[in-house]
């Protein structure tokens, strides 16, 4: 979602900053935007706004052109997903109200109130506007700009990661994080605030997490942290564990081919690493409650927790479960997983459970997250950095987490199973001439039984977000009872079946779409006469979800490629859905 990267520049800093923070928001595009834009002051105080719609490589060829005649010493840059107002210059950020330019991520609910309550004409259709029209005007009211911002984000109900800068006071950078992450960084002649560690690196070694209500004020040479009550707080330094290897591609063309590429070795780290915090044994049941793909993670674990161990699952999709007024059990432990930590519906139905005494756990792939942060339990998956907005590599540590949770570690093959995933990307030339076939498919259906249904709808997910082809996964047994009236030539099924209990029967359900003139790729064993197939070895009940994983993600990707599509951006989505 929403990106945010503020810069200023201290005493000694003679640099320009507007390629700093052109440079961060390029690190930030992964989270997914609309529209962009940079606000600074220069060096007389004047502020300066450049704003655009699409990718921030026209951003930054305005800004070029941009005659510039002194140096910029403190500035915001943003990258929008719009929510509030269309796409659009207009609505993109910096908001700018007089002399004060702000940038925010999150919603601010109440903005029509505080607009008919301050008498303000917003002139974007953004929510966002009403946090620089409110400062300028407390500051007319004889406020100084720390007083306005302060008495500005106390009026504020919603969610907000906020920087502003002024330019009757250009030496100070202030932000406020109510919901939506924001993080300090630091250099030897700069000061940042941004609202991810990865637009920090290269800048800042170390990172400040802000809490929930804190306001930082930047000025001086040194930055002071203040809680919600406005006392000042020292918050934690940590390192900034993004390293470069993260955010390069590794010579491969996409950040997604590079994680699918990592996922054998991801299976591996996170077996390695993983320590269990908490008997789940003890609990009557679980409840594993997240979104998209991580959900998936979930209902795969559910097929594995309840045969091994017996105990009961639920498996929930979380905004769903924060508004449904849940029957709760105190007896059961609620599982939250998500790769971001940030997923507002995810972290706010974790908060309910925490609000009623329940035990929780996350499972967790960001460091400093909130999930994490605010979860009793805590597990740190080890997909490294994801930054594909597609889910991929993320899913395995997920779903081997959430296993091993329940399983002695001498009873899952890693190994083969690695190999396995390894073989499955080595065929990138078979995916390659597969994607031809399905890329102009009216739909494509994903079937399974028993844990490939998760991966069905796991391979569906993927296919839709990324190529734009109508998908959906759906249990084999199920097609009867609706899906198959889709079947004609131009939709095509992928049959899940691995050579496990239900492989007969999912092959009769493939025999079943071949009768109406369906087309068929088979993953898994054993081939259909006239159709596509691609085998897997065979690694049991506990190894064939990931290596099928693999599959459908390289499938989705190589046929995202031969529609020419962006498969690291695709249209409308974002990597850390931070707003509702
Ligand atoms: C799909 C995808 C999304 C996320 C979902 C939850 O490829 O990436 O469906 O899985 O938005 O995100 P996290 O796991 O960060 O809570």
């Amino acid at each position: 979602m929403c990106g945010i990267i503020a810069v200023l520049n201290k005493d000694n800093g003679a640099n320009d900053i507007t390629n700093v923070i052109i440079e961060a928001l390029e690190r930030l595009e992964y989270r997914g935007y609309d529209s962009s834009g940079i606000a600074y002051l220069d060096s007389i105080n004047k502020t300066h706004r450049i704003r655009s719609v699409g990718r921030i490589e026209k951003l930054s060829n305005e800004v070029k052109s941009y005659a510039l005649d002194k140096k910029a010493i403190v500035g915001i840059g943003h990258t929008r997903w719009a929510t509030h107002g269309v796409v659009s210059v207009k609505n993109a950020h910096p908001h700018k109200t007089d002399g004060i330019s702000i940038a925010h991520n999150g919603i601010i609910e109440n903005y029509k109130e505080l607009s008919s309550q301050f008498n303000i004409n917003l002139e974007s259709d953004t929510d966002s506007e009403v946090i620089s029209q409110l400062i300028a005007k407390f500051m007319e009211d004889d406020l100084n700009f720390e007083e306005s911002f302060k008495k500005t984000v106390s009026l504020l109900r919603g969610t907000y990661g906020i920087v502003a800068i002024c330019e009757e006071e250009p030496n100070i950078l202030i932000g406020a994080k109510k919901g939506s992450p924001l993080a300090i960084g630091y250099s030897v002649d700069q000061i940042y605030i941004a609202s991810d560690a990865i637009a920090l690196s290269s800048l800042s070694e170390n990172v400040i997490y802000l809490q929930e209500g804190d306001i930082v004020v930047c000025k001086n040479n040194k930055y002071t942290i203040y809680d919600k009550d406005f006392k000042e707080v020292a918050r934690e330094i940590t390192n900034n564990i993004v390293s470069m290897k993260d955010i390069t591609k590794c010579g491969l063309e996409d950040y997604m081919l590079k994680e699918i590429h990592e996922e054998p070795n991801v299976l591996l780290k996170t077996f390695e690493n993983f320590e269990n915090p908490v008997d789940i044994k003890k609990y009557k049941s679980l409840y594993l409650i997240a979104c998209g793909t991580s959900h998936y993670a979930g209902l795969l674990a559910k097929y594995w927790i309840e045969d091994i161990s017996g105990i009961l699952v639920n498996v929930e999709i979380a905004s769903e479960f924060r508004y449904r007024n849940p029957v709760l059990d105190k007896d059961s432990l609620y599982i939250f997983i998500s790769q971001s930590g940030e997923t507002i519906d995810t972290l706010c139905a974790m908060r309910n459970v925490i609000d009623r005494g329940f035990d929780t756990l996350s499972i967790v792939n960001v460091e400093n997250s909130s999930i994490i942060r605010e979860s009793k339990y805590k597990i740190r998956t080890h997909a490294g950095m994801e930054i594909g907005v597609a889910s991929t590599k993320a899913f395995i540590s997920q779903a081997l987490t959430l296993l091993l949770l329940i399983l002695e570690k001498n009873k899952i093959p890693t190994h083969k199973i690695a190999e396995s995933m390894q073989s499955v990307i080595d065929m990138s030339d078979f995916f390659e001439d597969m994607a031809q076939k399905i890329r102009n498919s009216r739909t494509i259906i994903y079937m399974g039984r028993g844990t490939s249904y998760p991966i069905s709808l796991e391979g569906a997910l993927k296919m839709k977000e990324i190529t734009y082809v109508s998908s959906e996964g759906c249990p084999a047994g199920e097609i009867k009872h609706g899906p198959i009236a889709l079947i004609d030539t131009d939709v095509y099924a992928v049959i899940l079946a691995p050579h496990d209990r239900y492989y007969e029967k999912t092959i009769s359900n493939a025999q079943e779409i071949i009768a109406r003139n369906g087309r068929i790729l088979t993953i898994g064993s054993g081939r259909i006469q006239n159709h596509d197939s691609i085998e897997i070895n065979n690694t049991g009940d506990i190894g064939n979800p990931f290596v099928l994983t693999t599959a459908v993600h390289m499938l989705a990707y190589y046929t995202a490629k031969s529609k020419g599509l962006d498969v690291d951006k695709p249209r409308n989505l974002a990597k850390s859905v931070t707003v509702e």
